[in-house]
C-alpha cells in the first residue's frame, strides 16, 4: 500500500526566528510524522511577500528556517525539504485555483481580516494567500496537513477547492483530512505554549521579543526570560487552580522532563510548599537538555552553506518531479498548456 503524503509549511518571515511555541506546537509533530507518511516540508517565501518584507534578507531567512527544520530532526533524505519559490508549479496551480475558488468563500477568511487590519497597504496577494496555500497542498496531492487549529478555515477552503475542481474537470485531487480529523487520527497533542511575559497570549514573535523564547536564542537570555516569567502569588490564593503562567511552566516541564520530576513538583504545588523559582530553574534545565542537540546540529549545518544548498536543490528536484506530474494532468484537463 502506498504511503499517504503529509505536507506542512512555515513562513520565513513574520514569525521570524523559530521559537519554542513553533517547536513544541508543530515541528516536533512534523518529526514524528516521518514514521507514518511521505512528508514534504516547505518554507513558503511566496507567502512571506504578501506583506511588507525585506528583499535583501529574504533568501537568507528562507535558508535559515530550512536549516532550523533539519536541525530539529526533519531528515532531508526521508522527507522533502524545499523552498516554495523553487517549484514554480505552486504559483501556476494557484492561478488555476483562483479560477475555481469562489470570491465569496475567500472573502470569508478571518485570517485575512485580522492581517489586513494590521497593514497600511493591503495587497491582492494577501487576499489570495489561502488559495496559494491550497495549491501548496494539492500540487503534491497531500492528504495530511499537520497545522494548528488556527489554520482550520484555510484547510476547509482547500477541501472545497479540491472538490470543486474534481467535479468540474476530473478527479485529480484527494480531499485532505480536516484539521480535527487528522489531530484525532494521529493523536497529535498540539502543545500550546504561551508568552512568559503575558501568559494570556499565545507565544508569537508579532507581540515582541520578550514574549518569545527562541530555539537558538542565547542561553543567558533564555534563562532570564524563564526567571522573569509571570506566575502568581501562590496556590493557596487560587484554590489550587494554576494561573496561566504557572500552568505554562508546568506544561513546559511535562514536555521536557521525566514523569517523576513533574510529579514531584506537582506534589509540592498541591502541598503549597513549591517555590516558583525552583520550578523555573527546572524548566530551564530540562528545556536546555531538549534543545541542546538541536542547537548543536544547527551550528554544524550553518557552518557548511554548500551542504544546505545541496539539500535544498535536491529537495526542489524531488518536489518538482511530483508537482509537474500534477500540473501536466491539470493543464490537459483544462485545455491549456503547450503541445
Ligand atoms: N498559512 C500557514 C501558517 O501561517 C503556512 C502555510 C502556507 C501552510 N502554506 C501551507 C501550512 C500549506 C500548511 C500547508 O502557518
Amino acid at each position: 500500500m502506498a504511503t499517504e503524503r503529509a505536507l506542512s509549511c512555515i513562513q520565513p518571515t513574520g514569525t521570524g526566528q523559530l521559537h519554542i511555541g513553533n517547536y513544541f506546537g508543530a515541528i516536533r509533530n512534523w518529526v514524528k510524522l516521518q514514521d507514518h507518511f511521505d512528508c514534504i516540508y516547505g518554507v513558503v517565501d511566496y507567502h512571506a511577500i504578501t506583506v511588507e518584507f525585506d528583499p535583501a534578507n529574504l533568501q537568507k531567512q528562507s535558508i535559515d528556517v530550512a536549516t532550523d527544520l533539519i536541525a530539529c530532526g526533519i531528515d532531508p533524505q526521508r522527507s522533502i525539504v524545499m523552498i516554495q519559490s523553487h517549484i514554480p508549479e505552486h504559483v501556476e496551480l494557484c492561478w488555476i485555483f483562483n479560477c475555481v475558488a469562489a470570491y465569496g468563500d475567500v472573502q470569508r477568511m478571518t485570517q485575512f481580516k485580522d492581517k489586513s487590519d494590521q497593514q497600511a497597504y493591503v495587497t491582492v496577494g494577501l487576499f489570495d494567500y489561502p488559495v496559494l496555500q491550497a495549491a501548496d497542498i494539492l500540487v503534491y496531492r497531500a492528504r495530511a496537513v499537520p497545522v494548528g487549529s488556527d489554520q482550520d478555515q484555510h484547510l476547509e477552503l482547500t477541501r472545497g477547492i479540491a472538490q470543486k475542481f474534481n467535479k468540474r474537470f476530473g478527479k485529480v485531487f484527494p480531499i485532505p483530512y480536516t484539521g480535527g480529523e487528522l489531530r484525532r487520527k494521529l493523536n497529535l497533542k498540539g502543545a500550546r505554549i504561551v508568552s512568559p511575559a503575558d501568559p494570556e497570549r499565545k507565544m508569537s514573535k508579532s507581540y515582541g521579543d520578550k514574549h518569545c523564547i527562541g530555539v537558538m536564542e542565547d542561553e543567558k537570555s533564555i534563562f532570564k526570560k524563564i526567571r522573569s516569567a509571570v506566575t502568581d502569588i501562590g496556590p493557596a490564593a487560587l484554590n489550587g487552580e494554576k494561573s496561566p503562567g504557572v500552568a505554562n511552566l508546568f506544561h513546559l516541564l511535562e514536555l521536557t522532563a521525566p514523569t517523576e520530576v513533574v510529579e514531584e513538583f506537582e506534589s509540592q504545588y498541591r502541598q503549597g510548599t513549591l517555590k516558583y523559582v525552583r520550578l523555573k530553574d527546572a524548566v530551564h534545565e530540562h528545556l536546555m537538555d531538549e534543545l541542546r542537540p538541536v542547537r548543536e546540529r544547527k551550528k554544524e549545518l550553518a557552518s557548511d552553506p554548500e551542504l544546505m544548498k545541496r539539500i535544498l536543490r535536491d529537495g526542489a528536484d524531488r518536489a518538482r518531479a511530483l508537482a509537474s506530474d500534477t500540473l501536466s494532468e491539470v493543464r490537459r484537463l483544462l485545455g491549456v498548456g503547450s503541445f
